[in-house]
């Protein structure tokens, strides 16, 4: 049976024009959601509507700018008069040995994953209390929050700071009815692992370790998204939910012989 349970709700979603983002935007809608989303990708955010439709309004921002997260949240305001759930999704990894990582290099993945997961709470949440309470937060972090990876120094440790910021979140709003958790994924097909799991021998070191065999759908991360968001998590606040295919349980693979 179809669900609806965002039936009238309004959501953020950030770097919610590709991958991830792209299937909490498409599973929102088709739950009865309004969505604006909110991405550096300039062509995608102009054809937003036809991508998903009219109850989807794309908006040109950069997470790490905080005048442009402010802005995020008040043309969610402006244009469906509310604000229900802020979805911080966009991120990336620039990968790099710890020992030649420039403090710029390390400051881009910190920027990119973790100040983007900051400023998302923090308007978000200013604007739930605004409202009198309620409303969720999920951040999108990554295995990579408990497990490191070669060249992932700058990512892994952000996305570790992003588990934390959740779990703080949490602390200081729960008193308010607000709900923060979040989403780790292990490997998930989208734009952005396309380019190692095009490689066979990458993407066999991976499925080694990977006991379901094989990568995660974005529709999948999607669905663990919206159960956090969604009623059915009413009690569930300050969480890290590992969605991987029991990744975890294993150990990241050896990736040192096809790195630079
Ligand atoms: N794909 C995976 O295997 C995987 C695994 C674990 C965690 N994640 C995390 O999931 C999230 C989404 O990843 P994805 O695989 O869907 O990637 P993706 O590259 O398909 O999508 C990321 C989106 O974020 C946007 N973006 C990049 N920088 C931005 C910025 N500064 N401001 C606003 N938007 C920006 C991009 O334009 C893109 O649309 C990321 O936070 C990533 O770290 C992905």
């Amino acid at each position: 049976m179809p669900m609806s349970r965002f039936t009238d709700t309004v959501s953020v979603v950030t770097g919610g024009v590709s991958g991830i983002g792209a299937a909490i935007t498409r599973r929102l809608v088709a739950e009865g959601g309004r969505v604006v989303v909110a991405d550096i990708n300039k062509e995608a955010i102009a054809s937003t509507a036809e991508t998903f439709g009219e109850n989807v309004v794309g908006r040109y921002a950069d997470m790490t700018d905080e005048a442009s997260v402010a802005a995020v949240v008040a043309e969610a305001v402006d244009r469906f008069g509310q604000l229900d759930a802020f979805f911080n999704v966009a991120g990336g990894a620039r990968p790099g040995r710890l020992v030649d990582m420039s403090l710029d290099h390390w400051r881009f993945n910190i920027a990119l994953n973790l100040d983007s997961a900051f400023l998302g709470t923090k308007y978000a949440a200013a604007r739930f209390l605004e409202q009198g309470g309620g409303g969720v937060i999920i951040n999108v972090a990554s295995l990579n929050s408990l497990m490191p990876m070669h060249q992932g120094a700058g990512y892994s440790t952000a996305k570790a700071g992003v588990v934390m910021l959740t779990k703080q979140a949490a602390l200081e709003l729960g008193g308010h009815g607000i709900r923060v958790n979040a989403v780790s994924p292990g490997l998930v097909a989208t734009p952005l692992t396309k380019q190692l799991t095009d490689v066979p021998a990458i993407e066999a070191a991976y499925l080694e370790r990977i006991p379901a065999g094989r990568l995660a759908a974005p529709e999948e991360i999607a669905a663990a998204c919206l159960f956090l968001a969604s009623s059915d998590a009413s009690y569930v606040n300050g969480e890290n939910l590992v969605v991987d295919g029991a990744w975890a349980t294993t150990g990241y693979p050896d990736l040192r012989p096809f790195l630079g």
